[in-house]
């Protein structure tokens, strides 16, 4: 009889999600983006720590989420906005042979209010360049307008200088997710870079459906994840009354959820269609929850301490970076000096960087 249950469990989850016949459609077309598994592990970590507020110990990549699978990561850039209550790091893995760029998601006010916004005002402008092509006027001012476009782009000159023309992986959760795409964007389409490649997490719709299909052309190889009933990919809402006037995701979605008959509970991982908006995936439910948002793949995205836009400045900050008038801060790495480990506790080193 348990067998019997196991079986048609098995079949169930064959038919409901199709994952095999949606990874065998995406193997054929290899330019494309592929989902793999281990490399989401990894990259979750990466969007966890970019939201510790210890500066030092991000710079240093011995905070507490600096360990794990991202053990070893050279921390090249460090950008704090904190007018805008934004940070990003840039650095290369040697695991990956690949530049990571990072963006936190929004730490400005509860994240309630935030997804209250993002429900009811939707300040929209024109992607430059991009004739009909509409975006969130806040995911694009937060990466364009603010100090974290030049501290990225000089960061990754100092990464080419130092670890030569390697692939580029952008990732975020949440707004940091809709700034890490709006990133790569600029990457392919302003600076001209070939190997870009993009990983989200629980990121918001960016802009229009013209928008979308530009972004594909683009970035194919992009994948958005999406855990289970997470509110925020569902926002700001898509109509399909207005296919033309709605916000609309770009692919390629992979929607984690869990089938399961009583104790018997399994995992899926569903490579979602090429569409940016496969009804068979995360909107075929309701996105009704903050909880499935703020964990992916057991790990914890948010902030490290309860705090709104919490930064704490030990002396030796400033020591490791330059600030400007308005607080901002870039801690970066001088390239001359780079190929040193930093010691954490070490200050003579950190004076002299
Ligand atoms: C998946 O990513 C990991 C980590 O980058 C890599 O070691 C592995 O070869 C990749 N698997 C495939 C099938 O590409
Ligand atoms: C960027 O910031 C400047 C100065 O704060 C402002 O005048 C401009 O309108 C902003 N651009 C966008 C696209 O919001
Ligand atoms: C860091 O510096 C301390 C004190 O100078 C030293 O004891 C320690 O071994 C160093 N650690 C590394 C990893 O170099």
């Amino acid at each position: 009889m348990e067998r019997i249950g196991f079986m048609k469990v098995l079949v169930i989850l064959c038919l409901i999600c199709g994952t095999g016949r949606a990874r065998a459609a995406v193997h054929r077309v290899n330019h494309k983006a592929v989902y793999n598994h281990t490399l989401a592990t990894i990259l979750v970590e990466y969007a966890s720590a970019v939201y510790m507020s210890d500066l030092t110990q991000l710079f240093t990549w011995t905070c507490a989420r600096c360990d794990g699978l991202t053990k070893g990561f050279d921390v090249i850039e460090l950008i704090v906005d904190v007018q805008n209550c934004l940070q990003a790091y840039v650095g290369v893995s040697t695991n990956l042979n690949a530049v990571v760029i990072a963006f936190r998601g929004t730490q400005e006010r509860s994240i309630q209010n935030w997804i209250e916004d993002l429900y009811w005002k939707q300040f929209e402008m024109s992607y430059p360049g991009m004739p009909d092509a509409m975006v969130h006027h806040g995911f694009y001012t937060a990466y364009h307008n603010t100090t974290i476009r030049p501290g990225i782009l000089s960061a990754i000159e100092t990464s080419k200088a130092l670890y030569g023309d390697i692939k580029i992986i952008v990732t975020g959760h949440s707004m940091g997710g809709a700034m890490a795409a709006l990133c790569a964007l600029d990457l392919v389409i302003n600076l001209n870079k070939k190997d870009v490649q993009v990983m989200t997490f629980g990121q918001p719709r960016v802009g229009n459906a013209v928008f979308a299909s530009y972004y594909k052309q683009a970035l194919p190889n992009t994948i958005r994840v999406v855990n289970d009933h997470d509110v925020v990919p569902h926002l700001p809402p898509y109509y399909s009354i207005f296919p033309h006037k709605t916000y609309q995701h770009f692919p390629r979605e992979v929607w984690l959820y869990n089938i399961g008959v009583g104790s018997l509970v399994y995992p899926v991982e569903k490579v979602c269609d090429g569409s940016g908006e496969d009804p068979s995936c995360s909107r075929s439910v309701v996105g009704n929850s903050i909880s499935d948002h703020l964990v992916y793949y057991g790990v914890e995205l948010g902030c490290d301490i309860a705090m709104s836009c919490g930064i704490v400045m030990d002396p030796h900050v400033k020591k490791l970076g330059t600030m400007d008038e308005r607080g901002n801060l870039v801690l970066l790495k001088n390239p001359a000096i780079s190929v040193l480990k930093l010691n954490a506790t070490d200050d003579a080193t950190r004076s002299s960087i």
